[in-house]
């Protein structure tokens, strides 16, 4: 199966399985869980969903566990998005193509809309039949990467340092946080799918790969914010020269970041070549990782 059919698959496997786990609408507070399911469904490219599949793959986990990793990504994930968008950070009116949420269903809800994502997330890895010691690794890269040393503590230095000029140290690392956090955490999670623990040397290879693309895929956002269309990108483009935020492209221009992102994207697949020659148990079955790195270069959205 070529990558654009697998990932079209594991997107709406992804998503009957989001349906089906996110609260009712018809269960009170109805309005805040239909928020909670119009910020999830229907929309994002689902890229952590696939790392986490990808990666889970290569170490035979199985899909039941992948599902809720999967979930519980793709929660955190959407809920950093809906709080992003809210005037006190980003103010973005639309998203996925569609009005944002706090938009649509006030700034209260669109806070609890997070909120509660956050601790759906969260009870989605106690619904694993894993083995208690691999649901506290799992507890444990979801909360580190999630928290105040990634995400959230990302998006802090983003916020802190609107209309100045970060050098490169600081604004890489600001990267790593808000965004690259949460793809590393999507690809080692996987790994974690399986019975048993994955072998260090992958880990540590995984990681790598995971730190370059995750770099990369904020990059490419920047890029995209100046490129792009808002209809292709289906949130306001333009927005970061708007708001005066420190970007890649607002410190290197748009040459020297599509240089860089390249950059990364290949030492991503050295680390992926690195793992073949380390063990025959993984030869040829990283294609579908590779096959991300190259997306998340080559993506128009
Ligand atoms: C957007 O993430 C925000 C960043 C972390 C750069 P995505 O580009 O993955 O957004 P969706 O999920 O596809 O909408
Ligand atoms: C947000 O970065 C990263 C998050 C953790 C949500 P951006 O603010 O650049 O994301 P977009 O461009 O609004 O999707
Ligand atoms: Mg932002
Ligand atoms: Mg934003
Ligand atoms: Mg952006």
């Amino acid at each position: 199966m070529d990558f654009k059919s697998w990932s079209a698959e594991r997107a709406a496997h992804f998503e009957l399985c989001a349906k089906k786990a996110l609260p009712p609408e018809n269960r009170l507070p109805w309005k805040l869980h239909e928020a909670m399911r119009y910020a999830v469904l229907d929309g994002g490219k689902r890229i952590r969903p696939l790392l986490a599949y990808a990666a889970g793959d290569l170490v035979g986990a199985e899909e039941e566990a992948l599902d809720h990793i999967a979930l519980a990504l793709e929660y955190i994930h959407s809920y950093s998005l809906v709080h992003d968008d809210m005037p006190c950070m980003d103010n973005d009116t639309l998203r996925r193509g569609k009005l944002t949420t706090h938009k649509k269903y006030g700034e209260a809800m669109g806070m609890l809309t997070g909120d509660a994502l956050q601790a759906q997330a969260f009870f989605e890895l106690t619904q694993t039949k894993l083995p208690g010691e691999q649901i506290s690794m799992l507890v444990k890269l979801l909360s580190g990467a999630a928290g105040s040393t990634g995400m959230c503590g990302g998006q802090a230095v983003d916020l802190l340092s609107v209309h100045q000029k970060l050098d490169l140290e600081t604004l890489t690392l600001m990267h790593r946080m808000k965004t690259g956090a949460m793809i590393r955490a999507s690809a080692l999670m996987g790994l974690y799918g399986a019975k048993t623990m994955p072998p260090v040397f992958l880990v540590g290879q995984i990681a790598q790969y995971a730190d370059s693309i995750g770099l990369a895929f904020q990059v490419i956002d920047d890029i995209l914010d100046v490129t792009a269309d808002t209809a292709v990108l289906g949130k306001t483009a333009g927005k970061d020269a708007a708001e005066d935020k420190p970007t890649y492209v607002s410190l290197l221009g748009l040459d020297k970041s599509r240089e860089m992102a390249q950059n990364e994207i290949n030492k991503a697949l050295e680390a992926l070549k690195n793992i073949g020659e380390h063990s025959a148990e993984y030869k040829g079955k990283t294609q579908r990782l590779s096959d991300i790195a190259l997306y998340i270069l080559s993506r128009d959205h």
